[in-house]
């Protein structure tokens, strides 16, 4: 029988042969520009690749390095990030580009990176193997779900990064993360996954068997369906967000601009200008300067 390092090998291997000569044509795989990677992995968090891919572009053009985002006033980030929601990632990667500033540079070592402002232990592995190539393991949505269905159970946080840790080949961390990335995307995907074609059915301890429970669901890292948008504070918020983006506007005109009454716009407004994302002089309302 084969050893369990042995095992792992095969499954490393069979990912890369796959992988390899398939691999998506992303721009921010072309750079190791470590402020570029990260902007792109910020950006990739919540949301879709087609729709990064301009915003990532138009973002660099503007703030091409750490040092002219972070001497811009955080309003100017805030409207580059218009559109993409979730604008406490904006203003984190503001807040990152003043400390790796200040710092000099990059920190190139987990904790450093784990260190800053909205730096979680996913994008601290993301900029350490996409822009230095050192080993380490990203455990993202896609590929917790590919350890879970290869394991054929319910994974928790620990243990997925565990298994992760333990699959990364030494030396070839960056393009390892990028091929089961994909094949997370294009065959292990959250519904109808292909596993006809999948390079590692074999060792799969689910391979899509429809009596099975997905194991997957559940499982800790993997995402389940986004809350709808329409209706949402959040969309309330982009609305309030992208009037901002023009200038002030008066505190009794928000609701109107958000399209919700009274109390909810009331408490969206406190809630963004706890979170530093607008200012209020107590007459209007305005992005942060
Ligand atoms: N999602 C997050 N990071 C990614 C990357 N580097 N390539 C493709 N999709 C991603």
């Amino acid at each position: 029988m084969a050893s369990e390092s042995q095992a792992v090998s095969d499954l490393t291997g069979d990912v890369l042969a796959w992988g390899v000569p398939r691999l998506r044509d992303l721009p921010w795989r072309h750079t190791r520009d470590a402020w570029a990677v990260l902007v792109s992995e910020v950006m990739l968090q919540q949301t879709q690749v087609g729709r990064v891919i301009p915003r990532w572009y138009s973002f660099l053009d503007r703030f091409p390095t750490p040092a002219t985002c972070a001497a811009a006033p955080l309003g100017d980030v805030l409207r580059e990030w218009q559109g993409l929601g979730y604008p406490r990632r904006a203003r984190n990667l503001h807040a990152t580009a003043q400390q790796v500033t200040e710092l000099g540079g990059f920190p190139r070592d987990l904790d450093g990176l784990l260190a800053l402002p909205g730096i979680g232990p996913y994008t601290a592995r993301a900029v350490m193997a996409f822009a230095f190539e050192l080993d380490a393991a990203v455990v993202d949505t896609n590929i917790a779900r590919v350890y879970a269905r290869v394991a054929g159970e319910r994974l928790t946080p620990k243990r997925v990064q565990s298994i992760a840790d333990d699959h990364c080949p030494s030396g070839d961390a960056w393009v390892w993360n990028q091929c089961l990335m994909d094949l997370g995307a294009v065959l292990c995907r959250p519904r109808d996954p292909a596993c006809g074609d999948c390079p590692i059915r074999k060792r799969c301890g689910w391979h899509g068997d429809p009596e099975r429970p997905d194991p997957a669901v559940g499982s800790s890292g993997v995402s389940g369906k986004q809350a709808p948008f329409e209706g949402s504070d959040r969309q309330a918020r982009g609305r309030l967000m992208k009037a901002l983006g023009n200038g002030p506007v008066g505190l009794t005109a928000v609701a109107a601009v958000m399209q919700r009454d009274d109390a909810t716009a009331e408490r969206l407004v406190t809630d963004l200008v706890r979170d530093g994302l607008c200012c209020t002089d107590g007459v209007t309302i305005c992005l942060p300067t």
